[in-house]
């Protein structure tokens, strides 16, 4: 069955209150006579009314619009020199997984063929709990702190008095920003309009590190390439698509999975020895963690890992999609973070933003839910339903962890140096080489797209920031600015 059909309601022979209580008649609300009001005893009216008030929970602040499917992570190279993580343990080795994608900026009615970066945070259900790579489709980001995040998605979001999607606000922002240059050449790429989700890649995008059995650390970056090939809209069709078809991608994923055309990634990692991370970023001036920056592939080449497999969609939306709560904390021993000061702002987010968004209890919904024994002395809470029954409900120094299982049994920290404070390094560092070369990539006909569809989006900036941002387009390459100029001045 596709998505265009109905659902044949599952028939159940009585209905029933929520409680289980059967009901006598939903049709008709019980009345004081044939022609008089309401009474408070139905309370079947009452439930059906009060549940429907409370339908909505928040939308996701960012990522608000998306789609989800269950699929398999089957292991087709061994990484084990690197990573002592058990889902990689065997060549073969299966684990489930679940994978949201979605839209940045706009609302949970918004449109799939936007013009935004797409979400792409893919949950591992390994048998040491929950992995979450909470990536998007791009190997860079537009911020590279944390605190400037908030800001940065106000632009995209409404104007507080006009409600209304600010070009000004944006380009503001990304003028004086120019740390998001190379990310701004993406988002107005054909990269930035994709043909749905399966035509596109996937990246974990910050640094990460693997730990192995030694404890022993290489720092990664994962990457996942579709096997359906790379395709994008093109602009005046994503926005045709808009107004057509807002679900295009939410379609073209159920379809796809429903008539058993299951979408594939080939995954990857790019690894960096710590001895590597110092002499490179002497040599490039790149620094090995800023989010705003690649690995060149001629560097540190690609290393196969796994196949993603998307094969089961979800049987209730709400229950699945909307309540996942994906969060770059999840990992699991032999896996580990690095000092990219977005993804330390990151740890802290997501959990914080799911317990406001779903609940105390979000990681007992059954999306959620590790495939594996969970042990700790969280208790009670809105909605508890861990199944704790009369487990010891606290901690003794002796109980304090289990050997072996936790973070940081035997793995190197990494070394850290200098004093506290807060580092501008505006100016000093390079945001402009990355941006450049990524232009220079591009075919002449990309280039062109590029070129008109920012000169497009900045027509209707005060003059001040275009000319701030164009500064910033010629210092990455001249002939990027003088394309835009041109079609500036070009009306
Ligand atoms: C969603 C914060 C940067 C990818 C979210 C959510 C928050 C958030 C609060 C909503 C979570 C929820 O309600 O479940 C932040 C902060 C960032 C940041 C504070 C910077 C410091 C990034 C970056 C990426 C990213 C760099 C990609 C590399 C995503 C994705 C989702 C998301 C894919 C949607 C997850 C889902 O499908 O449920 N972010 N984010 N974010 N973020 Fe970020």
């Amino acid at each position: 069955m596709d998505s265009k059909q109905n659902r044949p309601a599952e028939s159940a022979s009585t209905l029933t209150t929520a409680s289980g209580s059967p009901v006598a008649d939903n049709q008709n609300s019980i009345t004081a006579g044939p022609r008089g009001p309401v009474l408070l005893q139905d309370f079947h009216l009452i439930e059906k009314l009060q549940h429907f008030n409370r339908e909505r929970i928040p939308e996701r602040v960012v990522h608000a619009k998306g789609s989800g499917a269950y699929g398999t992570f089957t292991v087709t190279h061994d990484i084990s020199q690197y990573t002592k993580a058990r889902l990689f343990s065997s060549i073969g080795k299966q684990t489930e997984t679940f994978l949201r994608f979605s839209t940045v900026g706009g609302e949970r009615g918004s449109a799939d063929t936007e013009r935004d970066p797409r979400g792409f945070a893919l949950r591992f259900y390994t048998e040491q709990g929950n992995w979450d790579l909470v990536g998007n489709n791009t190997p860079m980001f537009f911020i590279k702190d944390g605190i400037k995040f908030p800001d940065f998605i106000h632009t995209q979001k409404r104007d507080p008095h006009s409600n209304l999607k600010s070009p000004t606000m944006m380009w503001d922002f990304w003028s004086k920003a120019p740390e998001s240059l190379h990310q701004v050449t993406m988002l107005f790429s054909d990269r930035g309009t994709p043909d749905g989700y399966r035509h596109m890649d996937g990246f974990g995008s910050h640094t990460f590190s693997l730990i192995n059995e030694a404890g022993e650390r290489v720092w990664v970056k994962w990457h996942l390439k579709t096997q359906q090939g790379i395709k994008n809209l093109l602009p005046a069709d994503a926005v045709r698509l808009g107004g057509e078809d807002p679900d295009y991608a939410q379609r073209d994923l159920f379809d796809a999975i429903q008539r058993g055309d299951f979408p594939k990634w080939n995954v990857y990692i790019q690894v960096m020895r710590e001895d590597e991370a110092q002499a490179w970023d002497e040599r490039t001036g790149w620094n090995p963690f800023d989010l705003t920056k690649v690995w060149p592939h001629k560097d540190f080449p690609r290393i196969p890992v796994g196949v993603l497999e998307l094969n089961r969609n979800p049987e209730n939306y709400f229950e699945e999609v909307e309540q996942v709560a994906l969060s770059p904390a999840n990992i699991v021993p032999g896996l580990g973070f690095s000092p990219d000061r977005m993804l330390q702002a990151r740890l802290f987010g997501y959990h914080d933003a799911q317990l406001y968004r779903v609940g105390t209890n979000h990681q007992q919904l059954p999306v959620n839910r590790p495939r594996c024994p969970v042990n700790h002395q969280q208790r009670d809470g809105a909605m508890a339903a861990s199944g704790f029954g009369r487990q010891q409900n606290y901690a003794t120094v002796e109980s304090a962890g289990v050997a072996n299982s936790g973070f940081g049994n035997g793995d190197a920290g990494w070394a850290l140096e200098g004093t506290t404070g807060r580092f501008d390094g505006r100016g000093q560092e390079d945001d402009y080489s990355q941006a450049g070369n990524l232009f220079r990539l591009l075919p002449a006909d990309e280039k062109d797209r590029l070129t008109s569809n920012i000169a497009g989006a900045m027509r209707s900036v005060p003059d001040e920031i275009k000319q701030r941002q164009l500064a910033h387009f010629d210092k990455a390459d001249p002939a990027y600015g003088a394309a835009v100029r041109a079609k500036l001045n070009n009306k």
